[in-house]
């Protein structure tokens, strides 16, 4: 069931994103625009919006609205995995089985790259097709997930705690922030789009929490034992860069030990969510079950 979902909804994502970017300016704009572009077209498995489609479909089946912001995440996420690969940071060759934007077109262009995508989401989530309550929502949503609060502020741990001493609390927050923050506001975003109470939206963002955690567990694990084809980037680059990773802190079984208990706690609190739409809540307990089963 979830296989079949996610597929047409990628269908969608794809088409929203191909729009977006195959406006022609008729100048040098269209140069930088293939730039802008050539990371998102490499693909990726677009969990993010996927998560806000889904939330959204809990307790409203009409989730149209839902796509403008859901991509506007997916902006984000991408601006952060390209300035993610820079030499300052991970300096790494390989995104989503492609070169990364800084190989394929230099450094500056990819910081560029990544400004812009960053800018674009707030511009495109500017005309989502939503009430103006829910829009401001939706901005401080995005924002403070992506902001200094959020994933750039697991970044700058990230790259502070490399090569330094095993800190459990602050790996818990540098995964918090660096990933999950992203993660569990593609699940609030939905589930304001649509309109859920105080009650369910606590636990779909405790859900959104565990899931965007077990995820880095599982990207941290895949690091150590993926095969390079299969996950379209370098592997064994955490422990090259002595990075804080749950595979450092509790060997292999004990971050899929840590990553199952955490799954647990997600499925828990998606079972406790009162809707009629009983299909959805099955579809992510199964994407729950993928985030830490899956091989890219
Ligand atoms: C990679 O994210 C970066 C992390 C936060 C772990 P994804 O694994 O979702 O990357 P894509 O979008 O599928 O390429
Ligand atoms: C990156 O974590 C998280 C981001 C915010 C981009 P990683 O550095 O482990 O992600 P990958 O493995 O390069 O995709
Ligand atoms: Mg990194
Ligand atoms: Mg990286
Ligand atoms: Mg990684």
């Amino acid at each position: 069931m979830m296989k079949e979902y996610i597929n047409e909804k990628i269908i969608e994502i794809e088409n929203a994103l191909k729009l977006m970017f195959n406006k022609r300016h008729g100048s040098i704009r269209d140069e930088f625009n293939e730039i802008l572009y050539y990371p998102i077209s490499a693909g990726g498995k677009r969990i993010r919006p996927i998560l806000t489609i889904l939330s959204c479909q809990l307790f409203d089946d009409d989730y149209k609205n839902a796509i403008i912001p859901s991509i506007a995440l997916e902006l984000i996420h991408t601006y952060s995995l390209i300035h993610d690969d820079l030499p300052a940071m991970d300096n790494d060759s390989m995104r989503r089985g492609l070169p990364t934007t800084h190989i394929k077109y230099g450094e500056a262009n990819a910081i560029l790259a990544g400004d812009g995508l960053l800018t674009q989401a707030f511009e495109i989530l500017s005309t989502a097709d939503v009430d103006n309550d829910i829009l401001r929502k939706l901005l401080f949503e995005l924002s403070y997930a992506a902001g200094t609060d959020g994933m750039v502020y697991g970044q700058y741990i990230d790259l502070y705690y490399e090569k330094k001493p095993m800190d459990f609390e602050m790996l818990k927050l540098l995964h918090s922030k660096k990933t999950a923050a992203l993660i569990r506001c593609a699940c609030r975003m939905g589930a304001i789009i649509s309109k859920a109470n105080e009650k369910d939206l606590a636990s779909i963002t405790e859900y959104g929490e565990c899931i965007g955690l077990t995820f880095q567990i599982q990207d941290d694990i895949l690091d150590y034992i993926a095969d390079e084809k299969e996950l379209g980037k370098t592997v064994g680059k955490d422990a090259k860069n002595d990075k804080l990773t749950y595979v450092k802190q509790f060997g292999l079984d004990g971050a899929k030990e840590q990553a199952s208990i955490v799954t647990e706690k997600a499925i828990l609190a998606i079972k406790k969510i009162e809707t009629k739409n009983t299909d959805k809540i099955n579809i992510l307990i199964e994407l729950a079950k993928y985030i830490i089963e899956r091989g890219n």
